[in-house]
């Protein structure tokens, strides 16, 4: 995947890991970086930082719920409109929930549509264009709660698996016809997702991360290597550049997987170890 002079739209752009892939993709030189997220304000900021730093990229704001398909359907229209083919999206906004199977069911529905459904949206909605000119690349940020699970957080884990079946399933579909899937995995990564505390300005969903149940989720996933943003993107361009479907920021993930793949029961009662050490019991 080649980014300079490309056509990238990132979701989830106003903060944490959209922010720094959009401003580790401005050093490539593309031709035009489309911001989307739902938070106006943290989208201007985003937009702002990156005018100032890159002004030779053009850079637009969209505020948009991904969430929505007809907003998704008419972001992609207005972006082909104004800069051409899009050549990469990356579908990265993203929710958190920290709870369990007691979330309430307007809850668990908004994490499924804002995790999982919102790049089945965008993803239809792109098709068309790049089977017809057989080239385009779909990023998905998903997690390594796709791969494994996430304590304390069930429709989280729930959405990030099911996101991490459809990458696998549009790369399978589409990866002989020119179409390029990765799927991104970090454990915890520095942003206000996992560190709400950071938050400088408040999205519309935004009040279901601060339950008192977060304790326990964030504990989890506090007590794993951290990553910044910022190293999160450099492993996305390098992954990028060669067209490597799964990103691991977090290598040993890679190990995670294994041993939970070769001996599920053991796994399970390991991380039944971990969620008891961390409730306390
Ligand atoms: N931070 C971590 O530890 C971590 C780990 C693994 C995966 N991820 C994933 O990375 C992605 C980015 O998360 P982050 O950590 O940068 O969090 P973040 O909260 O800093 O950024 C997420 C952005 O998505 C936007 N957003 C939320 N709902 C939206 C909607 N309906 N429509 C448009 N925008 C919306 C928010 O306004 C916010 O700006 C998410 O998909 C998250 O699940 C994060």
């Amino acid at each position: 995947m080649e980014l300079s002079n490309s056509n990238i739209v990132v979701t989830g752009a106003g903060s944490g890991i959209g922010a720094a892939l959009c401003r580790r993709f401005a050093e490539e030189g593309p031709r035009a970086i489309s911001l989307v997220d739902l938070d106006a304000v943290a989208l201007e900021r985003s937009l702002q930082e990156l005018a100032q730093v890159f002004p030779q990229v053009k850079v637009t704001s969209h505020q948009v719920d991904v969430s929505k398909e007809s907003e998704v359907i008419a972001l992609i229209h207005q972006v082909t409109e104004t800069s051409g083919t899009i050549d990469l999206f990356c579908g990265n906004a993203g929710i958190g929930t920290a709870l369990g199977l007691d979330a309430p069911n307007q809850v668990w529905q908004s994490t499924l549509d804002i995790n999982l459904m919102a790049h089945v949206y965008a993803a239809r909605a792109l098709m068309p264009a790049w089977l017809d000119r057989g080239r385009g690349y779909y990023l998905l940020t998903a997690s390594a709660a796709g791969l494994l699970t996430n304590l304390g957080d069930a429709p989280y884990s729930v959405s990030k698996h099911g996101a991490v079946a459809l990458a696998e399933w549009m790369s399978i579909t589409y990866g002989d016809r020119g179409i390029g899937v990765s799927c991104l995995c970090p454990q915890g990564v520095r942003t206000p997702l996992l560190f709400p505390e950071m938050k400088t300005s408040v999205a519309p969903d935004s009040d279901t991360a601060s339950a008192p149940e977060d304790a326990v989720a964030l504990a989890v996933v506090r007590a794993q290597r951290i990553l910044e943003p910022s190293e999160v993107a450099e492993s996305v361009v390098a992954a990028l550049a060669t067209e490597q479907f799964l990103i691991l920021p977090h290598e040993e993930v890679a190990a995670y997987e294994q041993a939970r793949a070769s001996n599920r029961e053991r796994w399970l009662s390991a991380m039944r170890r971990l969620q008891a050490q961390i409730s306390g019991g």
